[in-house]
């Protein structure tokens, strides 16, 4: 069966670039396959966080995807920090990985900006996703689209670490899905949804209210070019609420482009089927936050179930590398 794994920061509010060009995608290989997921709040440590938002941000994050549809009955979801493994491996793929590499990812030269300040661990970041990725012997990442060059990155680090020290890794592929890769900010229609770094009014939560979202969507920038067409280089904005509507009804983002000729009816149409298609996991949200004790129980079993597979592999690193069997 194909093994797949990936993961979300706990670093703000899941949003619909989260759901669409990820979170479906998981949810949807759940019965098709054997598959981890996992909150990477180690991750999280990279930029400025506050302790206490950290700590309730990681709980949110959990319960947002359960409420997404994440069944912990059908996948292992955890809490990265609670398998200590990834934390090891990491280490050892920083061993493997060249600074000239880690120098080189866009998200280093993006968040980092070359300040001396910034944290070391915002420039090992990928080897830590490697070792999240490689501990459990992954096929397939499913990813939105600016993942692509960390992915490159954890194949690199394996086929490496495979060559130097006898056969260790499965090496990984990347799932990007065809549509939705790379929703855009609503007012920045240049820029990715973020959920750290985002415009408040052009980012849609997925726990949005049907009022906040018809807000957010009516005031979406587009452009000012007349007619309706798809042309994700061009015309971004349009574009990106033709993918929203595509991946939320199925039709092809042409086909949809076809029968408008406005953006006020085309806004909100998508409107509308965001509120349609977010109405569950909102509801399913509130149902869980009341109930943390099931949600905590949960990501209990995710990390004994998770830290069993990562153990083997951790072995299986340790001791191709040349580290002494741990005492038993
Ligand atoms: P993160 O937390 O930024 O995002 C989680 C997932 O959502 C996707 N995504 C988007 N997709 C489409 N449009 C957007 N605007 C958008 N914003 C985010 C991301 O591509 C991602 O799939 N480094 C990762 C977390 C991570 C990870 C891993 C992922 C750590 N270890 C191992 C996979 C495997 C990150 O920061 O994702």
């Amino acid at each position: 069966m194909t093994r797949i794994f990936s993961g979300v920061q706990p670093s703000g509010d899941l949003h619909i670039g989260n759901y669409l060009g990820a979170i479906r995608q998981w949810v949807a290989a759940q019965d098709v396959a054997d598959t981890l997921y996992c909150v990477v709040d180690l991750h999280a440590l990279t930029l400025e966080i506050d302790p206490a938002a950290l700590r309730s941000r990681t709980l949110e994050t959990a319960v947002g995807l359960m409420a997404a549809g994440l069944d912990p009955d059908r996948c292992t979801l955890f809490v990265q920090s609670h398998v200590p493994a990834h934390a090891e491996l990491a280490w050892l793929l920083e061993c493997t990985a060249t600074y000239g590499e880690l120098r080189r990812m866009t998200q280093f030269k993006d968040k980092g900006n070359d300040q001396e300040s910034v944290r070391a661990s915002l420039l090992t970041y990928p080897a830590l996703m490697a070792a999240d990725i490689l501990l459990y012997d992954t096929d397939d990442v499913p990813v939105g689209d600016d993942q692509r060059q960390h992915i490159e990155l954890a194949r690199d680090l394996a086929i490496r670490f495979n060559s130097r020290y006898g056969d260790t890794f499965v090496v990984p592929r990347a799932s990007i899905p065809p549509l939705a890769a790379r929703v855009m900010d609503l007012q920045r229609p240049d820029k990715k949804m973020s959920k750290s770094t985002g415009t408040p009014l052009g980012t849609v939560a997925i726990t949005d209210s049907p009022d906040e979202i018809a807000k957010k969507v009516r005031r979406a920038v587009t452009d000012t070019e007349s007619g309706v067409r798809y042309d994700p280089e061009s015309r971004p904005g349009v574009a990106n609420l033709l993918e929203i509507l595509s991946v939320a009804t199925g039709e092809d983002p042409r086909v949809i482009a076809s029968r408008y000729d406005a953006y006020g009816p085309l806004k909100s149409d998508v409107a509308d089927a965001l509120v349609e298609l977010l109405a569950p996991v909102r509801a399913r949200v509130a149902g869980l936050s009341a109930d943390p004790a099931t949600v905590s129980a949960a990501l209990e079993k995710g990390a004994s179930k998770a830290a069993g597979v990562a153990s083997v592999t951790l072995d299986r690193a340790r001791a191709a590398i040349g580290l002494t069997p741990r005492p038993r």
